[in-house]
């Protein structure tokens, strides 16, 4: 027999209301331990040559390229993915880390410039062994100001003191960017929003995007929402209460 809630009179007479109130409770708790399944929209089929590579980048796999304890590192089968799709005869990454981009090249047999601050090569700054070189496709994951410090050289795009320094620097950084494309070359920013202790919530996907088109480039499709699989955060326990963000943005430009 139906069991009815026990105060509810309307659930006598109205036997839409009463199978209502007899549903089992739905489990609504979150379990953030156990993966959790989203059913994904289907995507047109198009005569892309990575039929996989739409706007939702949810690989969790990271690929066998470069080294997943660097700070901040990030996977490398969109990288992958990306090469395949514009097929860029060069390539160059000017914030390598431990060199992601480098390997997904090596093994996909393209030519790649990568450096590092790390290395000595300020991105932001003269770039004058890049002179005259144009490139395919440039790949670049800058620090996300900073949310994670990558080294005390005071010219590390992480140590700026506040926002506008970041910025300041991050614009030169994207400009520099916009003068080593090709002729149809395309420059993929990976960059995340985060929330700062002293600035509150910093929109750089926004900014990146400010800044870019104020470099002379815009933008040349859809933006790709990469999962965060494996990010350090999600192994956190906060007490205060927000609404964790579990993506970054790829953002594809090209000369306007
Ligand atoms: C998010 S990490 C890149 C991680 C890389 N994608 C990987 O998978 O290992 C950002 C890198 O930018 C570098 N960096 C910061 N400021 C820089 C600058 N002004 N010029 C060049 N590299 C810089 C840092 O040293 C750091 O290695």
């Amino acid at each position: 027999m139906t069991s009815l809630h026990p105060t509810s009179s309307v659930a006598n007479v109205n036997p839409f209301y009463a199978a209502r109130l007899a549903r089992e409770p739905k489990e609504t708790r979150f379990q953030p331990d156990r993966p959790v399944y989203a059913k994904l929209p289907k995507a047109p089929v198009n005569a892309s040559p990575v039929p996989g590579l739409t706007s939702l980048y949810h690989d969790d796999e990271p690929g066998p390229y470069g080294n997943r304890g660097y700070p901040g590192n990030c996977g490398g089968n969109l990288i992958r993915d990306l090469i395949r799709y514009f097929r860029p005869i060069t390539v160059l990454d000017p914030m390598t880390g431990s060199g992601t981009c480098r390997d997904v090249c090596r093994a996909e047999g393209v030519h790649c410039i990568s450096s590092d601050l790390k290395r000595g090569d300020d991105a932001c700054g003269s770039l004058s062994h890049l002179d005259g070189l144009g490139f395919d496709l440039i790949w670049t994951h800058p620090p996300y100001w900073r949310m994670k410090i990558y080294s005390d050289d005071p010219r590390c795009l992480s140590q700026a003191p506040t926002l506008e320094a970041f910025l300041e620097r991050y614009a030169k950084f994207l400009a520099n960017m916009a003068g080593l494309l090709a002729e149809n070359g395309k420059l993929a920013v990976l960059m995340g929003d985060y929330s700062d202790r002293d600035a509150g919530f910093v929109p750089l996907v926004y900014h990146t995007k400010r800044l870019a088109f104020e470099a002379g480039l815009r933008q040349s499709c859809t933006d790709i929402v990469r999962f965060s699989h494996g990010a350090s955060s999600g192994k956190k326990v906060y007490r205060s209460s927000f609404i964790p963000g579990l993506h970054d943005i790829c953002a594809i430009f090209e000369r306007a």
